[in-house]
């Protein structure tokens, strides 16, 4: 049976094996932010590959899209960022460390006595791990400070200070930074903080440019950026990110039909690439959660094991209505207001919408109904890093091999970083010159790996742990009959295959 996998196992196979590194390690490490080493480069572009394959490749009504992550300060005012992108936070008094206000943790009941300095870092530790300091996404700015908030009886998750905080605060997420290099004119821009906005400023140039009818959607991946307050559990929370998103333009009226197609296709794509059943869920948004853009949302949760193994957000998928491409709508009323305001976005207030908004610069004229409307959209937003982190999560296990353990990552061989790993039994008789040529061949289709140190065992241990499907192996059989043994990573049997066979067998099995 299965490992129950905990976050450390996955942390240290990574850094051995050289998926994921801490950034900067050799200056001490940059928190929160990480570097994917030689299989993980692999494993996250195979990521990448297998959502670009399903949302563009494998369909007639998507195209890609690859924007800038600088954009026009004006479009982070329209989609509301700019003012309403922030976490609630409190700041503790004693400790000065900033936390998230749905963060925080009630101190526990028993505790009338003070906690001791052990106690207290005892206690810090757990909270740091606890489901709510994972769990939650940004919430409503707008709706957390409307509640009152008594932060009495609440613990410092740095320190265990009890009760001693600022009142709540927002705390803007998106990264800002100088461009230009004149004083005068350098202007304040940010980092994009998700890759839909672009998807929405180029609307128009695809309409314009592509034979694109409604419905139809846009996709891109990039990196994103968000001065996340709290920033945890290796890649599933870091401040830059890649995300995957799909903006799904739609008719109005047509919006719920394809949100409930999203939500299948993306369950779906996550069990085709192993992901077991029993670890994915929907979770619909509560009315007060949604964000500020949303009609409906749900997310797509992944049974992480951070803190006590609890659902983690991996995707969301949002009814986001018409609601972006009316602001932008706004956005280019407003331009000549910015212009005036020497190009500051200070107590500039986004022009009223046209009273014929509906024809305006991006709507979409409607061949068959003859009418023009702005279209509704649908967006599956996932992230790349947390994907890849699920899916090393769901594939990692451990089992004993003649009283040995074997560890091992049981990926779907789209995933796998290497996909067929070819040795010489031993470094003499020709062997590897025979092993050489089959890789030199081989690797024209897959991703391939050539090592002919150590024994064998260890050899095939090694992949095992890299999650390479095969291993083939020439030994004195090959330069008799010209057969190798194929061995499959999961069930450790060996078959012979000859070689003029191979890439045939090969393909089949890869399913590639
Ligand atoms: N455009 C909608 C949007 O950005 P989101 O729920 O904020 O929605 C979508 O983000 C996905 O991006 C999340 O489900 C998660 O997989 C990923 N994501 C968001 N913030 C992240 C972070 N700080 N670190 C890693 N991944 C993140």
């Amino acid at each position: 049976m299965a490992k129950i996998t905990k976050l450390d196992d996955i942390v240290s196979l990574c850094k051995r094996r050289g998926f994921i590194f801490q950034s900067s390690e050799i200056y001490g490490g940059l928190a929160s932010c990480y570097d994917y080493g030689p299989l993980g480069v692999e494993l996250k572009n195979n990521v990448k590959k297998a959502w670009w394959k399903s949302i563009v490749q494998m369909r007639d009504d998507v195209v890609g899209l690859d924007c800038s992550i600088l954009m026009h300060p004006m479009v982070w005012k329209s989609s509301g960022h700019a003012d309403k992108f922030a976490d609630l936070i409190a700041e503790c008094k004693k400790c000065n460390t900033r936390t998230r206000v749905d963060h925080l943790q009630d101190k526990p009941q028993k505790d009338s006595i003070p906690p001791s300095p052990d106690e207290v870092t005892e206690l810090t530790r757990e909270l740091a791990s606890s489901p709510a300091a994972q769990h939650t996404e940004h919430v409503s700015i707008d709706a957390a400070m409307a509640k009152a908030h008594d932060l009495s009886g609440k613990l410092c998750p740095n320190c265990g200070a009890d009760g001693k905080f600022t009142e709540p605060m927002p705390f803007k997420l998106m990264f800002e930074t100088q461009m230009g290099a004149n004083v005068d004119d350098s202007k304040t821009m940010h980092l994009r903080p998700e890759t839909a906005q672009g998807i929405f400023a180029n609307f128009r140039n695809v309409l314009d440019t592509t034979r694109v009818k409604l419905p139809f959607g846009i996709t891109q991946i990039g990196k994103s950026f968000r001065n996340e307050v709290t920033t945890k559990a290796f890649i599933f929370r870091t401040r830059e990110f890649e995300q995957a998103e799909l903006e799904f333009f739609c008719e109005p009226g047509t919006d719920e039909h394809w949100y409930e197609h999203w939500k299948d296709a993306r369950f779906n794509w996550y069990t085709e690439l192993g992901l077991k059943k029993e670890n994915l869920r929907f979770r619909d948004h509560d009315p007060d959660e949604l964000a500020h853009y949303a009609k409906a949302c749900v997310d797509v949760e992944y049974r992480f094991p951070l803190g006590s193994g609890d659902w983690q957000e991996l995707e969301g998928i949002a009814n986001r209505t018409d609601f972006d491409l009316r602001q932008h709508q706004r956005g280019i009323r407003t331009l000549n207001k910015w212009f005036e305001n020497n190009r500051d976005l200070t107590g500039i207030e986004l022009s009223d919408e046209a009273e014929d908004y509906l024809s305006g610069p991006l709507s979409y004229f409607d061949d068959e109904k003859k009418q023009r409307y702005i279209p509704y959209v649908i967006e599956p937003s996932a992230g790349i890093d947390r994907s890849a982190l699920a899916f090393l999560v769901d594939a990692y296990d451990e089992e004993e091999v003649r009283g040995e353990t074997r560890n091992l990552l049981r990926f779907v061989p789209a995933l796998a970083p290497v996909k067929v790993a070819i040795f010489p039994l031993v470094k003499k008789e020709g062997m590897p010159e025979v092993a050489k040529n089959i890789y030199n061949d081989l690797k024209k289709y897959f991703n391939c790996f050539y090592d002919e140190k150590g024994a064998i065992g260890r050899r095939y241990r090694r992949q095992d742990e890299a999650g390479t499907p095969f291993c083939l192996t020439v030994d004195g059989q090959t330069l008799e009959d010209t057969t190798v043994t194929v061995r499959d990573r999961d069930s450790m049997d060996q078959v012979r295959v000859s070689t003029d066979q191979l890439l045939n067998h090969l393909r089949e099995k890869l399913d590639l």
